[in-house]
């Protein structure tokens, strides 16, 4: 008897405890899957070993919010990681750790490698390919496939600022422009693919403003004023972000008319990052948006020999001051700052689904 009690006890508290914890509306996205470069790398890169990038591994990277290194390239979270946490799903696992440890992974998985580039056609197969080889794990018949296959969010980009970084700092800066076309014919093809695939919701990340880039604006400084815009960014390398994004857009609308079902949405990061480098403190930027948190010193804090966590570099004290972590990639603050742009608007074009939390 008393024990008949208890165990109806127990199944009641089961039951209630399901209704409390089970959500009457699904999550806008049952799982995310990004493509992507360091700006995403949530610790794939980090799992190959680093090799020219080690730093990353060690602190001060991660010392803002994970408190250990977590293979992220800033002091923080990134902007894939904000949209996870809006959209209540888990922090993305990279594919590297995801495989050896045989997590479930229906919720989403990470195959952005920091260093990536689009025109490195093997990273993006690879990519696509290792997402139809996770398939039989994530669904098994069609008709569960077809289904599950509609609801995540996939995430293509940022991707192409490396082959332009790699050309330009290779000195190879006026075939910049002739490579754009390429890169976003590569990165239109895989969403084709991914499409092909059963996705439905996809966001394209363009480029950031490079010219606004602490390792831009140490490599190519000028004397001639006139290569500067108000915000004091190079006009060359802003210019080339714009050709590449205004391509991208062109090539986005190609895919929409060709996929009427898909929703295939752009994420302006450049638009989202210019409000901070037009005007720093109003975003809480108190030390501008020009210098990095973590480097060795001269203008911008930026010192190729003395990078950040090498031997003569310093980390500054409150990294949400700054726009820029370590020369080359933002800070937690900046991500959180592009990511809200996007979440909450307007910098997502069409608008993301409403999320569940809002981003301070
Ligand atoms: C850059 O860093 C190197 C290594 O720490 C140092 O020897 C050099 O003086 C630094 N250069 C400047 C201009 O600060």
């Amino acid at each position: 008897m008393k024990f008949n009690i208890i165990l109806i006890l127990i199944s009641f508290i089961f039951c209630f405890h399901e209704k409390v914890i089970s959500n009457p509306t699904p999550r806008p996205f049952n799982a995310i899957f990004n493509f992507g470069n360091s700006l995403s790398d949530t610790g794939n890169f980090l799992a190959t070993g680093a090799n020219l990038f080690t730093v990353i591994g060690q602190p001060p990277y991660g010392e803002t919010f994970f408190r250990h290194a977590t293979g992220r390239c800033s002091d923080g979270r990134l902007v894939i990681d904000f949209i996870a946490v809006a959209y209540e799903l888990p922090y993305l696992q990279p594919y590297l750790k995801v495989i050896k440890s045989h997590q479930i992974i229906r919720k989403g998985v990470n195959f952005a490698v920091a260093g990536a580039t689009a025109l490195d056609v093997e990273f993006f197969n690879e990519g696509v390919r290792k997402l139809l080889w996770l398939k039989p794990s994530l669904c098994t018949t069609k008709q569960d496939c077809d289904s599950y296959f509609k609801r995540p969010l996939f995430v293509v980009g940022e991707i192409g600022g490396n082959d332009y970084n790699y050309a330009a700092f290779a000195g190879d800066i006026t075939h910049l422009r002739d490579t754009v076309p390429l890169v976003v014919q590569t990165i239109a093809k895989v969403i084709d693919e991914l499409i092909a695939e059963g996705a439905v919701e996809l966001l394209v990340p363009g480029n950031l403003p490079v010219g606004c880039s602490v390792v831009y604006l140490t490599s190519f400084s000028s004397k001639n004023i006139k290569d500067y815009d108000e915000n004091g960014c190079l006009k060359s390398f802003n210019d080339l972000a714009k050709n590449h994004n205004m391509q991208l857009n062109i090539a986005l609308q190609t895919l929409r008319k060709k996929n009427p079902h898909a929703r295939i949405m752009y994420a302006d990061y450049f638009g989202a990052a210019k409000r901070f480098f037009h005007s720093p403190r109003h975003y809480g930027f108190t030390n501008g948006a020009l210098n990095a948190c973590c480097g060795g010193g001269r203008r911008y804090n930026f010192n190729d020999s003395a990078r950040c966590g090498y031997k003569g570099s310093k980390v500054c004290e409150d990294p949400s001051t700054y726009t820029n972590w370590d020369g080359i990639h933002l800070t937690e603050a900046a991500y959180r700052h592009i990511a809200k742009g996007l979440i909450n608007g307007p910098f997502s074009i069409p608008p993301l689904k409403p999320a569940f939390f809002k981003i301070a």
